[in-house]
């Protein structure tokens, strides 16, 4: 009998048993972006009327956001990588604390439950340990008029008056541009919001937004104005490609050499990342939809690398370039800027042999000739990728456990890797043998 995460609702407990080297050779497709359709399933809340989702990746936190809508009241059916949600019978506006508390993006139902029923109630979020501060979410919408009560763990939002507003965010957040897009597209008002994060997906959110009849300017740019409208119909709309997940194998396949052939992927959102890996020495060649990209394996060290806010380098990606230049021919330097708890991977990647050392928000890698297998414990999303990466780069056999968070963002790693060559197998965890006395 294997063993269940209770972190990831009961799923059945494997790990990764990865030989290494590898070389990675041949095409992956790529899946439509998480962080657009988790907000866009949340905008469906919006809707009176059925939605049409295309190119959605079936990941554990798309299936945490159906069950939310489904607990909702909402009915949701997925065929391939189409998600159908009808909202019509949606009639709560509590968001049970067992699943808001498995994903931080749960706090999107804020934004969506607020607009449609002036009232929300939901668990703080969970997800990854990355530190989940949600005071600019609750600023904002108590400048618009929204009073909050917070007590054991869970908030209670209720909009007293929908109130104009020009709202300037301090920092450019993900999740609050989005709740407040959220929040305020249905509704007669206006309110302008400066400061906002500029992300791909967040103007994915709002081309939903759109079409399903919101009035919203300024998709792609920090200034967005939102005048809001009395209903928004169903819509049908396709997600754009996942740009961490390219990045994810671009950077394995940078770290492993090899050739590598994405399909279904847009080069210009992640155009940073691309730079990167040229500049360690990969040829990479992109058009419309496809990313081909050669690498040696012995890649050239970095310029340091710091994380910003999008157009700049995405902090999701640091930890998989970082594993990308383990074995590079010199040191390389990260500086993180987005996340205090970022690193959560380095530890892990010295027990493959590697030299990182971190001051504060600096990580300083110093390229070594050679990794070697180790029993490795994935703590985040992005970290589990990285850690996956080095396996395949080290020599011998390692051992990833953690799994849980890997599937929470990426569909079929391990069926895509085999198919790049990878030496990779999953095997269950067998539960502990206990004595009955
Ligand atoms: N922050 C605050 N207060 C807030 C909100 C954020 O201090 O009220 C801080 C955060 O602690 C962090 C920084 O601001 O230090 C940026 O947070 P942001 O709100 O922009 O991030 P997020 O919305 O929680 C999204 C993505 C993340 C991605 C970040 C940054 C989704 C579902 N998540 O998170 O993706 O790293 O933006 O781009 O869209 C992932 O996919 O693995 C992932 C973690």
């Amino acid at each position: 009998m294997g063993r269940n995460y209770p972190e990831c609702g009961g799923m059945k407990m494997k790990k990764l048993l990865v030989a290494g080297p590898t070389r990675l050779s041949g095409t992956v497709r790529i899946h439509g972006a998480k962080n657009s359709v988790l907000p866009i399933l949340a905008a469906c809340c919006l809707c009176c009327s059925p939605c049409v989702l295309h190119n959605c990746p079936d990941i554990a936190d798309v299936r945490t956001a159906l069950a939310i809508l489904e607990s909702l009241g909402c009915k949701a059916r997925r065929e391939g990588s189409t998600l159908c949600i009808d909202p019509t019978g949606l009639d709560r506006h509590c968001v049970e604390p067992r699943l808001a508390g498995k994903m931080r993006s749960s706090v999107l139902f804020l934004g969506a439950l607020l607009a449609r029923f002036s009232q929300a109630e939901l668990a703080l979020p969970g997800g990854c340990p990355l530190g989940d501060p949600i005071d600019l979410h609750v600023k904002a919408l108590s400048q618009l008029g929204v009073r909050f009560c917070f007590e054991e763990g869970r908030m209670r939002a209720v909009w007293h008056k929908r109130l104009d507003g020009d709202i300037r965010l301090p920092l450019p957040s993900v999740g609050a541009t989005e709740n407040l897009l959220l929040a305020c597209a249905l509704g007669k008002r206006t309110v302008n919001i400066t400061g906002a994060a500029r992300e791909p997906e967040i103007a994915d959110l709002i081309g939903f937004l759109r079409a399903a009849g919101a009035d919203i300017s300024g998709a792609g740019t920090s200034s967005l104005q939102i005048c809001g409208v009395s209903r928004l119909h169903g819509a049908t709309y396709t997600i754009l490609p996942d740009r961490i997940e390219t990045a994810t194998y671009l950077c394995m396949a940078a770290g492993c050499g090899g050739e590598t052939e994405l399909l279904r992927c847009d080069a210009r959102l992640l155009l940073p990342v691309i730079e990167r890996l040229r500049e360690a020495g990969c040829e990479i060649s992109a058009d419309a939809d496809r990313i081909v990209l050669r690498s040696s394996g012995r890649l050239l060290p970095l310029l340091p690398v710091s994380t910003a806010p999008y157009p700049g380098f995405p902090t999701d990606a640091q930890a998989l370039l970082m594993a990308a230049v383990l074995k590079a021919a010199g040191g390389s330097e990260f500086r993180e800027t987005i996340f205090e708890r970022r690193f959560l991977h380095v530890p892990e990647l010295r027990k493959l042999g590697a030299d990182i050392q971190v001051a504060g928000s600096t990580a300083r890698v110093r390229g070594v000739r050679q990794l070697h297998g180790a029993k490795l414990r994935a703590e985040d999303l992005r970290g589990a990728a990285a850690l996956l990466t080095a396996s395949m780069m080290a020599e011998g056999e390692s051992e990833l456990t953690g799994l849980c968070h890997l599937l929470r963002g990426y569909e079929k790693p391990e069926q895509n890797l085999k198919n790049l060559g990878a030496s990779i197998k999953s095997v269950d965890i067998p539960a502990p043998f206990v004595y009955n006395t």
